[in-house]
């Protein structure tokens, strides 16, 4: 049996009118790479941002590890949130800061490292991601499938047991999806972790998922495997995937995500 790392358990959310969740009910397996798909503006980065706390819920309950996260004090969120590692939809890096203390940030936030202690993590994580040596670089200077890899390197200073990914794709040329999406599924395997990416980019999400679940209007409509939901017959699933999924007969997307 799988264990739930993550439950979401009936959580409702809205803004105002606007309700985002219903009822959102979902749970996530430990050590699983999990995408949850969905059009824009239904609610992924929302889930995620309730996930680390940075919005309430209005009712239901998140549990980490069993233990209930949703709508608790700061310091208990602190030691959730060292345990989860998050990139971005656009990276959300600090421009005024470089590479380097960009990724030490969150290691500052939680402990008390050493300068030399902080050097070391700070490679490890840069060649981690795959762009060693760059810890003196600018932000503003990085493209953006660096900013992102950089986010990512951010993401796992803490050695974090969850990572996050919002839109890890999104606005990046095919070369830089390629190495983004590796990275994801590297990271997920040599480091044992539980990855939850929320994109509406299909072609990624077969290739990053054990486990593909789908958000519309305010409640999961789908939960399956990639090859589940290839053959689904609901319709909204089907307009969804259709909508994105790469031409077959596109070579290069094809020889990028390997059929
Ligand atoms: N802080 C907020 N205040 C008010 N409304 C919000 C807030 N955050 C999100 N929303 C609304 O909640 C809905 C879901 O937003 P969310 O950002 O989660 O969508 P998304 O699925 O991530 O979309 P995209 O694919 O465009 O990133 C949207 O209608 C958005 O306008
Ligand atoms: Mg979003």
């Amino acid at each position: 049996m799988a264990v739930a790392l993550i439950e979401f358990e009936q959580v409702r959310k809205a803004f105002g009118s606007k309700v985002v969740y219903e009822s959102l009910n979902l749970e996530i397996h430990e050590g699983e790479a999990i995408t949850v798909i969905g059009g824009s503006g239904m609610g992924k980065s929302v889930m995620l941002k309730m996930l680390i706390g940075l919005l309430g819920v209005d009712s239901g309950t998140i549990k980490f590890d069993g233990e209930v996260i949703s709508n608790v004090t700061q310091s208990q969120l602190a030691k959730v949130r060292r345990r989860i590692g998050m990139l971005f939809q656009g990276a959300a890096l600090f421009d005024s800061l470089n590479v380097r203390d960009n990724i030490a940030y969150p290691l500052l936030e939680h402990g008390r490292p050493t300068p030399k202690e902080i050097d070391a993590r700070v490679a490890e994580c840069l060649e981690d991601v795959g762009l060693p040596g760059i810890e003196r670089h600018k932000v503003a200077e990085l493209s953006g499938g660096m900013r992102k890899r950089v986010g990512l390197a951010r993401a796992i200073a803490l050695r974090p047991e969850v990572l996050l990914y919002d839109e890890p794709t999104t606005g990046l040329d095919p070369i830089a999806v390629a190495h983004i999406v590796d990275l994801i599924v590297e990271l997920n395997e040599r480091y044992d972790v539980t990855t939850v990416v929320v994109t509406h980019d299909m072609p990624a999400a077969f290739r990053v998922s054990d486990r593909i679940a789908m958000i519309d209007r305010g409640y999961i409509i789908f939960e399956g495997s990639p090859d589940e939901i290839r053959y689904s017959d609901d319709a909204r699933v089907r307009d969804f995937i259709e909508g994105n999924a790469p031409e077959t007969d596109d070579i290069q997307t094809l020889l990028r995500y390997g059929g």
